[in-house]
């Protein structure tokens, strides 16, 4: 039968230059389909003699299988050539470091709060916590401050809603994380070293005032505790914290009503063109609250007085943000404007701990 040649030779041609997919079907139907030349070419069989028609029958079959693998060939050489073309293209760098702008940063409470904790708990002391609505008793009566002891008006406190059939003054947010000394003795009973870091809630609002704020209360009872040992924690405290190798502190005589004596502690610092040192000049900074526990404490916490005693205090968190940080107003730690929190912000994945350092 004549044209098997040329056939071959143009289909193999035109598979060849076939330059995408698309191109490719259209020469496969314009050879194999219903209608392509080389079908027509086997229907025409019929028109020849017997032995003919074998001969040209096993050729034009050839030419099929031929033409069929050319173009699954070069089928095959497409898909190669876009899956290379998707690697090529589509590859992500696993090992490329996140993009810090896209990621949020930790806020400067979180971020001392952790600080704090590192640094007490290796000082061997657990983190305790208790509820934000507190009742009056654990408050206020529990901590030696009965309803009509003047220091209740200084906490500006914020009162819960009550059902008229409750007995008893309503629940309080709580103003301060001192109750949580209760709770702590409660639970736990003595010996105990306790910090409990969380928010309080008072109502004042200005530069150095918002109405939610963040304190860390300190606790530690045992037999023998005395304000020697507080001294040295909290300039232990101090050093770590504000990463210097001096730290002096100055106790001031002063008045708590759960705790007698009581001081008011000052941190000896300089402040040159708005910088703060710690360790050196001769201003002080007053930075906490601290005494040794009362015994109408101790027994609200059902410690026994006359066998146990103990240190405590109360320290604000963000004041501490603000002076190692360099934050000068309070009220933008809670208004999350995305430039404050990423220029103050810490990176997400650098926790704090004394051996990598604090806020490095
Ligand atoms: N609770 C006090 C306050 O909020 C702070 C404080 C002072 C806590 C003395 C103490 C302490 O544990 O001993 O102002």
């Amino acid at each position: 039968m004549d044209g098997v040649d040329e056939l071959r030779q143009k289909y193999l041609g035109l598979v060849a230059a076939a330059e995408d997919e698309s191109s490719l079907e259209k020469v496969r139907v314009a050879a194999l389909g219903k209608k392509g030349e080389i079908n027509l070419m086997l229907r025409r069989l019929v028109d020849l003699d017997k032995d003919e028609r074998r001969k040209a029958g096993i050729s034009l079959n050839e030419l099929k299988t031929e033409v069929s693998s050319a173009l699954a060939a070069k089928k095959a050489a497409f898909a190669d050539a876009a899956l290379d073309e998707m690697l090529r293209t589509e590859w992500i760098d696993v090992t490329l470091p996140g993009r810090p702008r896209r990621s949020g940063t930790i806020h400067p409470v979180s971020q001392v709060t952790e600080e704090v904790t590192a640094i007490f708990a290796d000082l061997g002391f657990e983190v305790a916590e208790g509820p934000q609505i507190e009742t009056d008793w654990h408050n206020f009566d529990a901590l030696n401050m009965h309803p009509d002891h003047p220091a209740r008006q200084e906490h500006d406190t914020f009162f819960m809603a009550r059902n008229e059939s409750d007995d008893g003054p309503p629940n309080v947010l709580r103003t301060h994380t001192s109750p949580v000394q209760i709770r702590a003795m409660r639970e736990r009973g003595a010996p105990i070293r306790i910090i409990a870091p969380g928010r309080v809630y008072r109502c004042d609002y200005d530069q150095t005032h918002t109405p939610m704020f963040h304190q860390v209360e300190g606790l530690a009872i045992d037999r023998d505790v005395t304000m020697a040992n507080l001294k040295w924690l909290l300039e232990e405290f101090c050093r770590a914290y504000f990463e210097v190798d001096r730290a002096e502190l100055r106790f001031r005589a002063s008045h708590f009503p759960f705790t007698e004596p009581s001081a008011e502690v000052d941190l000896r610092c300089s402040w040159d063109a708005g910088q703060l040192k710690v360790g050196e000049g001769d201003q002080w900074m007053e930075i906490l609250g601290s005494g040794m526990v009362h015994p109408n404490v101790l027994r609200a916490g059902r410690i026994e007085p006359r066998d146990w005693q103990g240190f405590a205090f109360g320290i604000g968190i963000d004041r501490l943000a603000m002076l190692k940080y360099g934050i000068p107003d309070l009220r933008n730690f809670f208004e999350s404007d995305l430039r404050w929190l990423r220029h103050f912000g810490f990176a997400p994945l650098d926790a704090p701990t004394l051996h990598c350092g604090l806020s490095t």
